[in-house]
């Protein structure tokens, strides 16, 4: 090695050790006779002294052609700082130097490799392995290592088999686009990129490896968000002879684990919720339950009052948010227009100040006395000194809006502390979600999952209300993980692609492997998959996953680093029997 130790291990125990330091140029200050030079690399910053008559003139030489970035190698002797910085790891000491080796130089970076940088996000994309030398995104990549090396660690003790599957294969439905790969060997054919290996892992449980983990990449070509990329990483996991209780088991177990050897974090059980009631209380599958706010259905005590929008609704909803009666008329403003965006969609806001003299104010004070106040206030459950917000419309529609409106409330009142975590288990998925586009029914996880064997009977009747084996991890309102029972036999698999919509040779076309497998003794089997990138990116406390990949894409889908995607040769198109017409 070049070195002897790193930037970030000397401490006050190695004064006066000979040491010798490489890395990279974060700051020269040149006080005339004396010269500071801070030297980082991954593991921190060291500060490096010079005096001017006193050390080597030529080192003293070199350290003046310093800039920021400059790669250098720095020999000297370890000392006691006479002013400490408590805030480095390194702060006792500094290195008197006597020998200082230009490695390599840096023209002047386009922002500053600090933790508060001026670069922008896009500059920032674009230098994208500079930014990577900052100590914020340093770390986030050091918790993305540690949280796969405890994940590796748990699932290995558990006698899970890590077993890769291919990147290039046919189209797994997920719910998103596919990202396909032309063939130059197979004129006209296309590989599609897995969304997730789910057939493989359960081609694995046919073929007997009846534990499997896969840290994964997985593609889908969908709508970006915070929490979405279109290249992503699952802990993806299957289990053969297994019930649901088992899958729920094992995980939250992973998840104790993980929380108590990354974070230090006792975990509790994990509740869990049937899918119907986080609607009910939360108006989500994703519930956030670091706060409460639950919600409280409000029919039977507010309409019929003669307020036509109440008595026009399908559903009344409120909640209550603790001590915000003394919300001024500006702020209630603000929440009408929130959530009256078009995002949300609301037409308007009610509230209900309970006073601390026992009154109520609510912006309905035409349609409601008193008594019709207190008769909600008493439903919700309010205190004096407590606001209510009421919301009435179509069902599922307004559960949403109320949704965005407590998470809003939420994030007003501090409740949602990205240092207090609260993992749950949300159960009981319905099986089949209509959708509107295209007149039919789409399975709400995949087609591989299993109908409660007490609901299949409704699959003709009504297929709406049919509950699958299916469940979520779901942490601080984030959707963590997703998993199935899976049907392993061959009827109702079948079954179900009739009921999904396609012909029986659609489903042998696309699926023959599958349902052939199934012919060949499958054992009853489930699994799980987790977003690698938002658990490593809800354990550093940010919504965003970006800053936890080390290459992510921007919101459009680009690489702006490398510049990708972009247009081929013409001959590479050829090659590929790609015509392209403009
Ligand atoms: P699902 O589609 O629910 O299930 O995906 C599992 C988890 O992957 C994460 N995730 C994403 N993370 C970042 N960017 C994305 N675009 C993205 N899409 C999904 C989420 C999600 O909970 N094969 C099934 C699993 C199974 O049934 O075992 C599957 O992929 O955290």
């Amino acid at each position: 090695m070049l070195r002897s130790h790193t930037c970030g291990e000397l401490k006050f125990e190695d004064v006066n050790k000979e040491v010798t330091l490489t890395g990279w140029v974060q700051k020269v200050r040149d006080k005339g006779g004396l010269i500071w030079i801070d030297i980082r690399d991954r593991y921190g910053i060291t500060q490096l002294l010079l005096e001017d008559g006193r050390s080597d003139s030529e080192v003293v030489k070199t350290a003046r052609q310093l800039g920021r970035e400059y790669v250098i190698k720095a020999s000297g002797k370890v000392i006691e700082r006479v002013s400490e910085n408590p805030n480095l790891a390194t702060g006792r000491i500094e290195i008197d130097l006597t020998g200082l080796d230009i490695l390599n130089s840096s023209i002047t970076p386009p922002f500053t490799i600090e933790d508060d940088t001026d670069g922008g996000e896009e500059l920032r994309m674009k230098y994208r392995y500079l930014d990577l030398r900052r100590q914020p995104l340093r770390k986030n990549l050091e918790l993305r290592n540690r949280l796969s090396i405890e994940t590796r660690k748990y699932l290995d003790d558990q006698k899970f088999f890590e077993i890769e599957t291919p990147y290039l294969i046919k189209s797994t439905p997920e719910g998103a686009r596919d990202f396909v790969v032309p063939s130059r060997m197979n004129e006209g054919q296309f590989y599609a990129l897995p969304q997730s290996p789910q057939t493989f892992k359960q081609l694995l449980m046919v073929a007997g490896y009846d534990r499997y983990y896969q840290l994964v990449k997985c593609f889908r070509d969908e709508d970006l968000r915070a929490d979405r990329q279109p290249e992503f990483t699952q802990i993806d996991c299957e289990m053969a002879f297994v019930e649901q209780d088992d899958i729920l088991s094992t995980f939250e177990g992973m998840v104790k684990y993980l929380f108590k050897t990354v974070k230090g974090i006792d975990i509790p059980e994990l509740p869990r919720m049937d899918y119907a009631d986080a609607m009910k209380f939360y108006g989500s599958d994703k519930p956030d339950i670091r706060f409460g706010m639950k919600f409280v259905e409000l029919n039977d005590v507010a309409q019929n009052k003669g307020f036509k929008v109440f008595d026009d609704a399908e559903l009344v909803v409120g909640f209550v948010a603790d001590g915000c009666a003394e919300y001024s008329r500006k702020q209630l403003d603000k929440l009408t227009e929130f959530v009256k965006k078009p995002q949300i969609g609301a037409k308007g806001l009610v509230y209900v100040k309970c006073n601390e003299d026992g009154s109520f104010k609510s912006s309905v004070d035409k349609f409601f006395d008193q008594d019709a106040l207190k008769s909600w206030s008493d439903k919700i459950s309010a205190k004096s000194g407590d606001l209510l917000f009421v919301l009435s419309g179509e069902k599922d529609k307004v559960r949403k809006q109320l949704n965005e409106l407590r998470l809003e409330m939420g994030n007003r009142m501090e409740l949602r502390d990205p240092n207090v975590f609260a993992p749950l288990w949300v159960v009981d998925f319905p099986l089949l979600e209509w959708d509107e586009d295209s007149k039919r029914y789409h399975a709400m996880h995949h087609p591989f999952t299993s109908p409660k064997p007490e609901d299949i009977s409704m699959l003709d009747t009504k297929p709406g209300e049919v509950r699958a084996n299916a469940y979520d991890l779901v942490i601080n309102g984030v959707e963590i993980g997703g998993g199935s029972i899976r049907i392993h036999d061959r009827d109702l698999q079948k079954l179900m692609f009739k009921h999904l919509g396609f012909t029986d040779e659609e489903a042998q076309d696309q699926f023959g492997f599958l349902l052939n497998a199934f012919e060949y003794g499958a054992p009853p089997h489930g699994g799980i998959a987790l977003g690698f990138d938002r658990l490593t990116a809800l354990f550093g406390g940010q919504d965003s996953i970006r800053d936890f990949i080390a290459f992510p894409k921007n919101n459009s889908g680009r690489d702006i680093m490398i510049d990708s995607p972009s247009i081929i040769a013409d001959d590479q198109l050829d090659e590929l029997n790609l015509k392209v017409t403009v």
